[in-house]
């Protein structure tokens, strides 16, 4: 070993030893005579200092570094001077005496300093991650990572899950986004697809008798791009067979009560609060809400059908809603301006015909420029569905189903931060359940796989699947952090007749059906158990838990909106040579 001890472990214990350490300059300062280093290195900081009493060899050697240089000092421990001791770092009472400095490499002037203060722009980040990844956020936000995923693994190993790989080149997977594909050359014009997940090869495993899979799962999707979604990420990937829905929750439950007590040293109390997906939907507009605040949503169909107010007559008498949100005690805080402002929000992010607001009174009388459309009787009751107190302020959207849920789930996420209705450090966990088994795709006039088409129906909802597809509800669970949607799993279909019909559902013909997924169909056929699973998002999960709002601030080389990896310039151009082996032509996009 080149060093004795790291640069975040010598403290007064240590004081007359000597000691060698390496790291990096972090900061140098030159007090004209004795000069000062902070050595870094992924353990911490310490002070060394070269004093005149070393020798003014040493004194000048030291004073010629530059930051980022990387060093090996050998010195004594000493305890520093009254006054100087720094109780914010962990070797702040001690430093180090250099008495032997060796210079391992130097740096070129580097483009920003892991010690600065302001954060740099994400570009450079990206493009010098080394120099990023030693800043001590990014280093906090990577241990923590391993820490995460290690706790997972120990967790699943206790609980007898076999760790198994599955391949990366494969078929295309089913989990609706576009695959990566990867040309084959010993087999021109063919190609395999990177996996979405491994979800075939999972469910064959359980067909193999396997029982419980884990792995730590690569994905590839070819999706956009938002804050918390990467082309390649990572999956806790689990599968068990002969289990219920709720055999895989109370699993999940346990290892997110693991993780909390590990990784927050918070204390969750178990089962975790559960609602089903239609529950989620009225109440707050999306699948994976975020529950650490209350401001739901309030149905008003009914009286808007009653009421003399055109554009919520017209709604309810449309089949359309009219569902609104009791924002507490903001009403004096809400001024036109910023009605409009949160009017124009629901217009143009979510397609929303418009925003009613009404202030309540002191006196709990409803105000607003629509107001003389109402009877007073009317506003009465819509004050007291809405449980409307001094102060509030009431908005309502009158619009379809999927446009309420957007504009409302948009308006309370908005107001839930802006009015600080939760604590950021808080953490809430929950599942929402029974999502439907499919989705209408109105563009396409055909029905989707709302989680995959492997889902299982409720053994209750089968004759649905002939009847009444959309009113089907699956064996499906998501596991929410914050309002994020941190992981997702069904109970499988297990026999092949009632896959058949799915797959006819889903518009995919028996032909199809045999080339893309035959192998699984076919494995069904061989004995294979009832058997579900799920997965966690590794990297959403480190985000949540770091209290991070970007998921590539938790990949150590995340990929750009653009999918690229700025440090390798990845993808790239690749010579013809290759192209040729592989029989392709690459058709330039038009000017
Ligand atoms: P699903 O597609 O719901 O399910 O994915 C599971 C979890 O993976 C995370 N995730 C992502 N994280 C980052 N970037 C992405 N592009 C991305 N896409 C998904 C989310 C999500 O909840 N095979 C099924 C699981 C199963 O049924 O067992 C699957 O992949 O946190």
């Amino acid at each position: 070993m080149l060093r004795t001890h790291t640069c975040g472990e010598l403290g007064m214990e240590h004081v007359g030893q000597e000691v060698t350490l390496c790291g990096w300059v972090d900061t140098l300062r030159d007090h004209g005579g004795a000069v000062f280093v902070d050595l870094r290195d992924r353990y911490g900081k310490t002070q060394v200092v070269a004093a005149p009493e070393a020798g003014p060899q040493l004194v000048d050697s030291v004073s010629r570094l530059r930051n980022e240089y990387v060093v090996r000092v050998t010195g004594t421990v000493a305890p520093r001077p009254e006054g100087t001791v720094n109780s914010k770092l962990a070797t702040g009472e001690i430093e180090l005496r250099a008495q032997q400095l060796e210079v391992l490499n130097t740096c070129v002037p580097p483009p920003f300093t892991p010690s600065q203060q302001e954060v740099p722009g994400e570009d450079l980040r990206l493009r010098y991650r080394y120099l990023d990844l030693r800043r001590p956020e990014m280093q906090r936000t990577m241990l923590l990572r391993g820490r995460i995923v290690k706790v997972m693994r120990d967790y699943c190993a206790e609980h007898g899950f076999i760790d198994v790989e599955t391949p990366m080149l494969g078929r295309s997977t089913p989990e609706g986004a576009r695959d990566y594909l990867v040309p084959s050359r010993v087999q021109r014009g063919k190609f395999y697809a990177l996996p979405q997940s491994p979800q075939l090869y999972k469910q064959i495993l359980m067909v193999a008798g396997y029982d419980r899979y884990v792995q730590v799962a690569r994905c590839f999707r070819d999706e956009d791009l938002r804050a918390d979604r990467q082309p390649e990420f990572t999956q806790l990937d689990l599968e068990m067979a002969f289990v219920t829905a709720e055999d895989v929750i109370a699993m999940i439950d346990g290892l997110v009560a693991r993780l909390a007590r590990e990784i927050l040293g918070l204390e969750v109390p178990l089962p975790l609060p559960r609602i089903t997906y239609d529950e989620a939907m009225r109440r707050f507009g999306h699948d994976a809400p975020d529950r650490r605040f209350a401001l739901e949503i309030v149905d008003c169909t009914d009286l808007a059908a009653a009421c003399e107010f055109r554009v919520f007559q017209s709604a309810a008498h449309r089949g359309d809603f009219v569902r609104g949100l009791r924002v507490p005690r903001t009403a004096a805080r809400f001024s036109r301006k910023r009605i409009d402002e949160l009017t124009e929000y629901v217009k143009q992010d979510f397609a929303a015909q418009g925003l009613v607001w009404f202030r309540v009174t002191d006196e709990g009388q409803l105000e607003s420029s629509v107001a003389k459309n109402f009877t007073a009787e009317m506003l009465a009751q819509i004050a007291q569905r809405m449980a409307a107190e001094p102060g509030d302020l009431l908005l309502f959207v009158a619009d379809t189903w999927e446009v309420t849920c957007k504009a409302l789930h948009g308006l309370r996420k908005r107001l839930g931060a802006e009015l600080k209705l939760y604590d950021p450090q808080q953490m809430h966990f929950s599942w929402v359940v029974e999502f439907p088994m499919f989705e209408f795709d109105k563009e396409e006039q055909r029905w989707d796989a709302m989680h995959h088409p492997f889902t299982s129906p409720r053994p209750q909802d089968l004759t649905l699947l002939d009847s009444d597809p959309g009113q089907c509800r699956a064996q499906a669970y998501d596991l929410v952090i914050n309002g994020y949607e941190a992981g997702g799993g069904t109970i499988r279909i297990h026999d092949s007749r009632t896959q058949q019909k799915v797959f006819d559902l889903l518009g995919i013909d028996p032909q199809m059906a045999r080339e893309r997924f035959g192998f699984l169909l076919d494995a069904l056929q061989y004995g294979a158990p009832p058997h579900g699973g799920i997965a966690l998002g590794i990297d959403r999960i480190v985000m949540l838990f770091a209290r991070l709002d970007n998921i590539r601030d938790c990949i150590a080389f995340p990929k750009t909106q653009r999918a690229m990896d700025m440090m390798t310039e990845a993808p790239g151009e690749v010579d013809d040579r290759q192209l040729q082996e592989l029989g392709l032509t690459i058709k330039k996009p038009e000017p």
